[in-house]
C-alpha cells in the first residue's frame, strides 16, 4: 500500500501469543489483557533500550474490546479492564514515544466474539483516527474468504478518508484455503491495499510451528509472487515472533529471529518484557541482525540451497551489492554438519571474493573465494553477512 508507511518491517511487541484473551483480572492480575499491561510494556520499551533498537509498535491484540457498540454504535473498550479508555491508553504510549497499535476484525465479530467492524467501516475507521491509532491489524474471523477481496480494500479505504496516516496489516490469505498460493491477483491486491498480511498460520510456541511456517517459506525462491510481492510499504507476515517465551530453545530462537530477519518479516515479539532472559534479550536486540531485517531495499530473503532437506541456505540481496545469509541444520541427532554457500546460489550479481561477518559471534570471519563453508549445530544456525567485495581480475 503507497500510502508512505511502513518502508521498512515494522517493529513492536503484540499480546496476543502470549498473553492471549486473559480476561482474569481478579485471579491473573499481571497477566490479563488490561491498561496496565499495556502500560507496563511500553515503559519496558521506552527504558530498556526496545525502542532505540527499532521496536515502536505497542499492539493490543483482540479482546480489548466489548461485545455491543455503545448507544452511538460505535466501538468501545472493555470498561472494567481499561477504565481510561483507548484514546488515553493511546496517549500514554505516545508520551513514550512509541506508536499506538490495535486489532479489529473485518467480519460481524472478532475472533474471539467481540464487535466486529461488518456494517460499521466507516465509523469504526473514524474511531480508530480519533483514538490516533498508528497501526491496526484487521482479523478475518466470521466473515467469508470470498467477500475478503471486496471488504479489506473497502475498509482500507474508510482508513485513508480518515486523513490519520494508519499502517493497514491484512489476515486476508491466512484465511483462504490456498493462502493465495492459488490466485493469480492475490498478492497483486495485497500489494496495492495493504502494509503487511498475515500469509499462513498462527504461530504457536512450539519449535514445530516455526517449523512449519518456514516449510511455507521454503518453497519460494526469486521469481515467486510472494517473494515478488514484498517491498517498501508492502509486507509478507509469518506472524510473530517466539523469542523470550517458552517453547524454543537458545538455538531454536536464534534461528526463528535469523529467518524472519532474512524474510524481511515484520518483528513483532510477544513476551514478558518486565522479566525476560539475557540471552533472549540479546538475540531480539542485536544490531546488525535487526540492520539485515530493516535494509533498506526491501527486498525478501528466501531459500537458495538444500530447500527439501534438513541443510538449508537462506539468502538476501541488501543495499550496495552485500548479502547476508542463514545456514541453517535442521538435523535432530548428531553434532554438526559443514554447510557451504556458494557463490553460484546466489540468483543475483555477487562478487567471487568477499569477506564474510558471523552476525551471532559479532566477528569478522576473514576473506573468502567463491563458498564459505561453516559448521553448523545441529537444531541450530549461523547467519552471516558478505561485503566488501573485491572483484577478481580475469
Ligand atoms: C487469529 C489471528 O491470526 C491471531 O494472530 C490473533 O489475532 C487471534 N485471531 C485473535 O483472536
Amino acid at each position: 500500500l503507497e500510502n508512505g508507511l511502513a518502508l521498512t518491517p515494522p517493529m513492536g511487541w503484540m499480546t496476543w501469543q502470549r498473553y492471549r484473551c486473559n480476561m482474569d483480572c481478579d485471579s491473573d492480575p499481571s497477566t490479563c489483557i488490561n491498561e496496565q499491561l499495556i502500560k507496563e510494556m511500553a515503559d519496558r520499551m521506552a527504558e530498556d533500550g526496545w525502542l532505540e533498537a527499532g521496536y515502536r509498535y505497542v499492539s493490543i491484540d483482540d479482546c480489548w474490546m466489548t461485545k455491543e457498540r455503545d448507544a452511538q454504535g460505535r466501538q468501545v473498550a472493555d470498561p472494567k479492564r481499561f477504565p481510561s479508555g483507548m484514546a488515553a491508553l493511546g496517549d500514554y504510549i505516545h508520551g513514550k514515544g512509541l506508536k499506538f497499535a490495535t486489532y479489529g476484525d473485518i467480519g460481524a465479530k472478532t475472533c474471539q466474539g467481540f464487535t466486529g467492524f461488518q456494517g460499521h467501516f466507516e465509523q469504526d475507521a473514524q474511531t480508530f483516527a480519533e483514538w490516533k491509532v498508528d497501526y491496526l491489524k484487521v482479523d478475518g474471523c466470521f466473515e467469508s474468504p470470498k467477500d475478503m477481496a471486496r471488504d479489506y480494500p473497502a475498509f482500507g479505504a474508510a482508513l485513508n478518508q480518515t486523513g490519520r496516516p494508519i499502517v493497514y496489516s491484512c489476515s486476508w490469505p491466512a484465511y483462504m484455503p490456498s493462502h493465495c498460493e492459488k490466485s493469480d491477483h492475490c498478492m497483486d491486491s495485497l500489494v496495492e491495499h495493504c502494509n503487511l498480511w498475515r500469509n499462513f498460520d498462527d504461530v504457536q510456541d512450539s519449535w514445530d510451528s516455526v517449523k512449519s511456517i518456514a516449510n511455507f517459506w521454503r518453497r519460494r525462491n526469486a521469481s515467486d509472487e510472494m517473494v515478488r510481492a514484498a517491498g517498501p510499504g508492502h509486507w509478507n507476515d509469518p506472524d510473530m515472533l517466539l523469542v523470550g517465551d517458552f517453547g524454543l530453545s537458545p538455538s531454536q530462537e536464534q534461528t526463528q529471529f535469523a529467518l524472519w530477519a532474512i524474510w524481511a518479516a515484520p518483528l513483532f515479539m510477544s513476551n514478558n518484557l518486565r522479566d525476560i532472559k539475557q540471552s533472549s534479550k540479546e538475540i531480539l536486540l542485536n544490531r546488525e541482525i535487526i540492520a539485515v531485517n530493516q535494509d533498506l531495499l526491501g527486498h525478501q530473503g528466501f531459500c537458495v540451497g538444500g530447500c527439501d532437506g534438513d541443510l538449508r541456505i537462506w539468502a538476501k540481496p541488501l543495499v550496495g551489492g552485500e548479502t547476508a545469509a542463514v545456514l541453517q541444520n535442521l538435523q535432530e541427532g548428531g553434532d554438526g554438519e559443514n554447510i557451504t554457500l556458494t557463490m553460484a546460489m546466489l540468483p543475483w550479481k555477487s562478487r567471487r571474493i568477499f569477506k564474510a561477518r558471523d552476525l551471532f559471534a559479532q566477528q569478522d570471519l576473514g576473506l573468502f573465494r567463491e563458498e564459505l563453508t561453516l559448521y553448523v549445530h545441529v537444531n541450530s544456525c549461523r547467519m552471516v553477512r558478505l561485503s566488501d567485495v573485491i572483484e577478481m581480475m580475469v
